[in-house]
């Protein structure tokens, strides 16, 4: 691949002096995250996947500015929740590149949604439950409806974000086909679906195989007719999921997406003529577009370990608290009076926060290129599942975010403010 897109953008690719200027401009924490990347990992993905309809899992950065870049770069939304939709419909996706996925739908999300379709008549909406079929019956909806399946296999980076195979996503598979049939009665049924889950390394590469082949099964099943009075099923597309994983280790050697593709079309090969292949990441597409910028506050040498204390928390990034994940960390240096960072020893050091729980750390007995205080660290990798799974417990304000569009940045995201934190009980009728 050309250097100006490479397949992978590790933390330690970043312009260290362009990060330390938007520290000292906006302060820390902050997220940054680079549309331009973004930009290439929606050209990578549809290269990868030339006949695919495309569709952005926008809950991995719901971000105005992330979502216009990839709607420009010709993606479609795929959205989980009516504030998904919602924010998909503000960045200009029109209905026929909106996908809402309704998992145990809320009442509220599925009056918004149904909604949203008598003006966009185009959306559709994906569903796992014949009981939520009837719930959009009972609402007068009879529109686009695809039906998700429940492939019992999965795969994914950790047990908690393994959906295929969970109870809880899909119809059974063996039911698949006589559900689909009965929606087909009283909706549009385009499509099939099937999501293994998130993270999906190069050995769990059998398993994404399993589930396509599955559902290319599927497929076939529904384009015979079933006995005299059913008809076939006349699908669109055959949506395979999201779940491609992306380095997070400095040298852990990338997907090899094209092949994954091959991969990919053979086990759902030969689809019926008019049944397009559909892929719905999200990871993939900004996750090495992001890093989380971090000041060193405090810094403890203990008898066990040195603890490198970090204004950044599991509130601004929860996945390494919540999933036990790895996110690499570059100490950028700019501590006054310190050595460049690439000319200190690199020390075994642990990376806390400032919450108090023991899992709010960041990495435990890490060589990093010695932490002093006033340096500013990179967390790498942090443009997916990041600030979107940022809380305010500790009654901590959200931190900022900066995008990169075409090399310049830009605030997207202000800092929350105290006020930030109290406002929904301000405005309580109390
Ligand atoms: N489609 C469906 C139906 C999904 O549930 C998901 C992710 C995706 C697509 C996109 O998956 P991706 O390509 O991003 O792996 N918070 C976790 C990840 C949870 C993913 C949930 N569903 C993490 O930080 O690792």
């Amino acid at each position: 691949e050309s250097p100006a897109n490479p397949s992978v953008r590790r933390v330690s690719d970043w312009d260290a002096g362009s990060l330390h200027e938007l520290a000292t401009d906006h302060e820390t924490p902050l997220y940054v995250q680079d549309l331009d990347r973004v930009r290439e990992n929606c050209e990578r993905l549809r290269d990868a996947f030339p006949n695919a309809d495309v569709r952005y899992a926008v809950k991995a950065h719901t971000g105005r500015a992330v979502l216009e870049a990839v709607r420009d770069a010709g993606l479609d939304a795929e959205c989980a929740s009516a504030g998904e939709v919602d924010r998909a419909l503000a960045a200009g996706f029109g209905g026929d590149r909106l996908h809402y996925t309704a998992v145990n739908p809320p009442a509220r999300d599925l009056d918004y949604v149904v909604g949203v379709a008598e003006a966009e008549p185009e959306v559709t909406i994906t569903v796992g439950a014949v009981d939520t079929l009837d719930r959009l019956a009972e609402r007068g909806y009879d529109g686009r409806v695809c039906v998700r399946v429940n492939p019992g296999v999965g795969a994914g980076h950790h047990e908690k974000v393994r959906t295929g195979g969970a109870a809880k996503f899909g119809i059974p598979y063996d039911r698949a086909a006589a559900a689909t049939r009965d929606a087909a009665e009283r909706f549009e049924v385009v499509g099939i679906h099937a999501h293994a889950g998130s993270g999906i390394d190069s050995e769990q590469l059998d398993s994404h195989r399993e589930l396509v082949a599955r559902l290319g099964d599927l497929a076939r099943t529904l384009a015979e007719p079933a006995g005299n009075e059913t008809s076939a099923i006349d699908i669109e597309y055959v949506d395979i999921g999201g779940g491609f994983g992306v380095p997070y280790e400095e040298d852990e050697p990338p997907l090899d997406l094209p092949a994954v593709a091959d991969a990919t079309r053979e086990a759902v090969a030969p689809l019926p003529d008019g049944v397009d292949l559909a892929i719905e990441p999200g990871r993939y597409v900004v996750a090495d577009a992001g890093v989380l910028l971090t000041r060193v506050n405090t810094v403890k040498p203990t008898p066990g370990e040195r603890v490198v204390g970090v204004d950044a928390g599991m509130t601004d990034l929860l996945r390494p608290a919540m999933y036990d994940a790895y996110h690499p960390i570059r100490n950028l240096g700019g501590a006054a009076g310190t050595a460049n960072p690439d000319a200190r020893e690199a020390t075994p050091v642990t990376v806390a926060g400032p919450i108090c729980e023991t899992g709010d750390t960041f990495c435990n007995d890490r060589a990093l290129a010695d932490p002093a205080r006033g340096d500013l660290l990179a967390i790498g990798v942090t443009g997916a599942y990041g600030y979107e799974m940022a809380t305010q417990y500790n009654s901590r304000p959200r931190p900022a975010e900066v995008a990169i569009d075409d090399g310049a940045a830009e605030l997207v995201r202000r800092r929350e403010r105290l006020a930030d934190l109290t406002t929904v009980e301000r405005e309580a009728d109390r």
